[in-house]
């Protein structure tokens, strides 16, 4: 029996999220990240756009293969060659789903899709009858649907259930809606669309004016059953609706919205952290639900407060979101099973060649650093899981620098596109990073260059974990490869330098497999 309460939280950070510059990830960090969304409790995973290009056809093929307890979706635009792709690529999936989509604002019919209206109609139906012929679960968008005549908007949502959509998405493409008119056209579809209750309706939200979460909960009173979000709100240009923020509006309002989601929102912080290590891209600290000052508070009153009662001043548990109270804290004596524990109460549970070198990691921190916190040991997850696979690895860094004496570093990399071999260079530069990112640049001729720096300390002390953050961009066959990078080690420069080994590292898998999205052929 279908549960008129429950709101159906569909994850695109794997295809919206993914596609916006900065955000690329390489296949096993999908399948990693597709892993954690099913902990989460999402209902539909958007695992990506199969005819956009190679590596995003052969990443939703391998999530739908691999990844059980939950439904994939792949995208297509309203054409048979985008729908036959999509489902070539998620055909094995447990409960595959079809998303397929064409505008239906006047501004992209005419000027983008240079059609009429009856001929972009036609076109939609076709499509769901197309997607229908391969699974009974297919969902439609009409793109640019707030910016659209609300009849003719209407006419097309009512003609894609006929055809057998059965769920219809209304996005605000480009984040041009606002709460109360959002809700009003959704409660117009709702009044006015025959037939509307045989299809789930859906929202997309755009933040371009920072209203994507407000948007989504005012469709949701007007009937929504089914949003659409990203993990830190990731997405084109401003972002798409938090997948963080909406799951505890609805958990923490739930008296006021009358419904719920099967959202595990202890595995939020998980979920966070870890888009954090795979892309390299940190969140602002005062970000909703995950930002590190979210549950800080900082003012003598509040802190008095909160002593007396929590309720006084937090609306949300900590722990509710993943933010352990636990003091447990790891050394060099922690066993291996405290250690696994551990892990196993963060939501990780590791292969056993993943393990073996996330120990590694974890000894080489704990001899130097008398404490690893919780979010130590993510940060290691990061650097033993993920980035270990890359093209280039450091094995050694050696900084020479003072007052008075000119930088120099030594460094030693592991090329394993060259059989492991391991080459070094030493070179002059201002300071030890930079000298460093010199040498690293003699070794692999990498003509990248560096665009921002940023550095944060993960734990405090002056033998925190520090965590730098590179934005590297190089230009290769005519396109502009853009690529975030990060490092983590106890010291400043070798964080620096290792955060631009994994911008290479990123930059290579884009050359190689992801980079040249194929072109988005007009006649749609
Ligand atoms: O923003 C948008 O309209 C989309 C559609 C493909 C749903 O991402
Ligand atoms: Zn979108």
């Amino acid at each position: 029996m279908s549960d008129k309460n429950k709101v159906y939280i569909f994850d695109t950070t794997l295809r919206d999220g993914e596609q916006s510059p900065g955000f690329s990830m390489n296949i096993t960090e999908k399948l990693h990240f597709a892993t954690q969304l099913v902990k989460l409790g999402v209902d539909i995973i958007e695992a990506g756009f199969p005819i956009a290009s190679r590596g995003d056809f052969e990443a939703v093929q391998k999530i739908s293969r691999e990844i059980r307890g939950v439904q994939i979706a792949g995208l297509a635009r309203a054409n048979a060659r985008d729908i036959d792709t999509a489902w070539e690529a998620i055909k094995e999936a447990e409960n595959p789903r079809i998303h397929t989509f064409i505008s239906s604002s006047d501004i992209h019919i005419e000027y983008q899709l240079k059609k009429t209206r009856e001929q972009v109609l036609e076109q939609a139906v076709e499509a769901v009858k197309m997607a229908k012929r391969y699974t009974s679960n297919v969902e439609f968008s009409p793109m640019d649907a707030t910016r659209s005549d609300r009849a003719y908007l209407a006419k097309m949502v009512e003609a894609v259930i006929k055809a057998g959509a059965t769920t219809v998405n209304i996005p605000d493409t480009v984040g041009y809606a606002v709460p109360s008119e959002f809700h009003g056209l959704i409660r117009y579809l709702m009044e006015n669309v025959e037939g509307i209750d045989r299809a789930i309706i859906s929202v997309h939200c755009h933040n371009d004016l920072g209203l994507a979460v407000a948007n989504s909960l005012a469709a949701i009173e007007a009937g929504a059953r089914q949003v659409e979000c990203t993990v830190n709100g990731i997405g084109e240009r401003a972002g798409n609706t938090s997948m963080e923020e909406i799951t505890m509006a609805i958990k923490t309002r739930s008296g006021l919205f009358n419904v719920h989601t099967d959202i595990n929102t202890k595995q939020i912080m998980t979920a966070s952290r870890l888009l954090t290590h795979i892309t390299g891209v940190t969140v602002q600290p005062n970000k909703a639900i995950v930002g590190a000052n979210a549950f800080a508070h900082e003012s003598g009153i509040h802190q008095d407060g909160l002593l007396k009662n929590t309720m006084t001043y937090e609306i949300m548990r900590p722990e509710d979101v993943g933010i352990s109270k636990s003091s447990l804290v790891l050394g060099k004596h922690s066993g291996r099973h405290a250690v696994i524990d551990r892990l196993k109460t963060l939501g990780y549970e590791l292969e056993k060649d993943d393990l073996e070198r996330f120990f590694k990691y974890f000894k080489a921190l704990a001899d130097v650093k008398k404490q690893v916190h919780d979010e130590d040991l993510e940060v290691l997850i990061g650097e033993a899981v993920y980035k270990e696979k890359g093209r280039y690895k450091v094995t050694n860094v050696q900084i020479s620098t003072g007052m008075y004496s000119p930088p120099m570093t030594l460094i030693t990399l592991k090329d394993r596109e060259r059989d492991g071999d391991e080459s070094f260079d030493v070179a002059h530069g201002n300071g030890g990073v930079d000298a460093g990112i010199n040498a690293v640049k003699k070794i692999t001729g990498t003509k990248a260059r560096i665009e921002s720096f940023n550095l944060v300390a993960i734990t405090g002390g002056s033998d925190a974990l520090c965590e730098v953050t590179v934005t590297a961009v190089e230009e290769y066959e005519g396109k502009i490869f853009k690529v975030f990078g990060n490092g983590v080690n106890i010291d400043i420069s070798v964080a620096g330098i290792l955060s631009f080994v994994d911008a290479l590292n990123k930059l290579d898998y884009r050359k190689k497999v992801n980079g040249i999205r194929m072109k988005v052929e007009v006649n749609l």
